[in-house]
């Protein structure tokens, strides 16, 4: 029992004791808050790309970013729901319209990704960020899934993702040189 006792945190016992105690969490606060503004400021007015912005992850990321002060291009197949979130956002948050952009992107069809990433750059005439979040999965299991399926999910999931990074990182660079 003396042994365990050794490792429990003891409690102030003095006014000193609490004094620093106190001073201690201010500037753990203080460090922690300084460390959130940090970041906002980082991340203010950053251009954020999100695939699969249409649902789950990346609709929660969407909002994150938004908070954070970034312009959001919302990307998914599903136009409407992307709409639907802008709106969501734009009035929870009371940003400007302007700041949250919905664009129709499908990762499978690859040959349309290249002309999607200058439509995406044109957007707001550069991309910070790109999160590569949109994605299926089998929806079963293993051997119940068939292998039409992982070839389909590796199209969206792997390839549709290269090609999106690949572009970006193509006509980023020419964005930079033409500046
Ligand atoms: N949630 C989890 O527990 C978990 C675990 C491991 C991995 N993940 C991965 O994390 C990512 C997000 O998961 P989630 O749970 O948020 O999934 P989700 O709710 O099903 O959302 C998937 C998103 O991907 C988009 N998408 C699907 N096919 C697309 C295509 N061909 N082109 C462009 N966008 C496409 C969907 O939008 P549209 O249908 O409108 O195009 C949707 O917005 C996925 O890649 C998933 O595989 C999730």
């Amino acid at each position: 029992m003396d042994s365990l006792e050794r490792y429990l945190p003891k409690w102030p016992e003095t006014s000193l004791q609490m004094g620093l105690t106190a001073a201690g969490a201010a500037i753990v606060s203080f460090l922690l808050l300084r460390g959130l503004f940090k970041q906002r400021k980082q991340l203010k007015g950053k251009v954020v790309v999100i695939t699969g912005a249409s649902s789950g992850i990346g609709e929660a990321l969407a909002t994150e970013f938004v908070q954070k002060g970034c312009k959001v291009i919302l990307a998914a197949r599903s136009i409407e729901k992307l709409k639907q979130l802008k709106e969501k956002l734009v009035s929870s948050y009371k940003i400007a319209e302007d700041s949250i952009a919905c664009f129709f992107l499908d990762l499978e069809d690859h040959d349309a990704i290249e002309e999607a990433c200058s439509s995406l750059l044109a957007l707001y005439g550069k991309v910070d960020i790109l999160v590569n979040n949109a994605g299926i999965s089998g929806g079963d299991r293993v051997e119940k899934c068939h292998l039409q399926t992982y070839k389909k999910i590796m199209d969206i999931n792997y390839f549709g993702q290269v090609a999106l990074t690949k572009g970006m990182h193509y006509y980023d660079s020419l964005l930079q040189f033409t500046f």
